[in-house]
């Protein structure tokens, strides 16, 4: 059943448990995804990056996540992922999302807030809830954080736009890591403490399980993973291919969706989600 954002955190953020939001560019990504969920009785967040729109067109992902979530017997949030522009989380509004994120983080603090508030403004008349970003979390290949989300400055952002959930720079990178990083779980602590809406963590990817078990029992409610899938799907392709090079394209399709299951399904236990509906 499709869902907002603010729905499907609510009982991640009473309950201690994170949802995972998964970023999917296929088709086959989306059903080995839904088919974890759907086995393991989680909630999901099936979400799509502007980044990610030559491979994976904005037009195109809305009508399948959106008939995938409305056909699943589990909670499905449709997300835009990292929005760069107004207009690109007006454009996932009108094409149906529940949730969009945009993502100012590299803007000036009052920048950002100006923003993130039209955002909110617009996608509240919608029903659609809003994820927004304070402080810089890293890319793949550098080793440490740009700056870390400011305690006081998250609490003066999450007044000002209204936002629904809020994605936090404690060491987290996106892609691959160089070494697994360490999270600054008592910025974390600090954070929450001073605001009780659902936090996201960003780049989960290589992230150690005993950082994903200190961000879910912290305030952290919504996990983004996509790395970890694309590569569990190459690999599962890889092998394929080794043992059998002549494979033909359905039977490497059903591989796909089996790999996008196995490392959701891992990711769904790992965040506590499962057993939840
Ligand atoms: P990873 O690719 O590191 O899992 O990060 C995903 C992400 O944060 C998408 O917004």
């Amino acid at each position: 059943m499709l869902c907002t954002l603010s729905e499907i955190l609510r009982d991640a953020n009473e309950r201690h448990y994170a949802v995972g939001a998964f970023n999917c560019l296929s088709l086959e990504n989306v059903m080995g995804a839904l088919e974890a969920a759907e086995d393991l009785r989680s909630p999901i967040i099936l979400q799509v990056a502007e980044v990610q729109f030559p491979e994976a067109p904005l037009e195109l992902m809305a009508p399948l996540f959106l008939r995938a979530a409305k056909l699943s017997s589990v909670p499905v949030c449709v997300h835009l992922d990292h929005g760069q522009s107004i207009e690109t989380c007006m454009k996932a509004i009108r094409l149906g999302f529940t949730s969009v994120m945009f993502d100012g983080a590299a803007l000036p603090f009052d920048e950002n807030v100006d923003n993130t508030r039209l955002v909110t403004r617009m996608a509240k008349a919608a029903g659609v809830d809003v994820e927004a970003e304070l402080g810089r979390v890293g890319d793949s290949g550098v080793d440490t954080a740009d700056v870390f989300t400011d305690v006081e400055e998250s609490v003066r952002f999450i007044e000002a736009t209204g936002v629904d959930a809020l994605a936090i720079a404690i060491g987290n990178l996106h892609g691959h890591y160089v070494h697994t990083p360490q999270l600054n779980i008592q910025r974390l602590i600090e954070i929450h403490e001073a605001n009780r809406l659902p936090l996201v963590l960003h780049g989960g990817s290589g992230t150690s399980v005993e950082d994903f078990k200190a961000c879910i029992h912290n305030g952290i409610c919504k996990i983004n993973v996509a790395t970890a899938i694309q590569r569990g799907i190459m690999k599962a392709i890889r092998e394929r291919m080794q043992t059998e090079p002549e494979v033909g394209y359905i039977p490497l399709k059903q591989v796909m969706i089996d790999a996008s299951r196995d490392v959701v399904a891992e990711h769904i236990r790992l965040f506590e989600s499962n057993s939840r509906v």
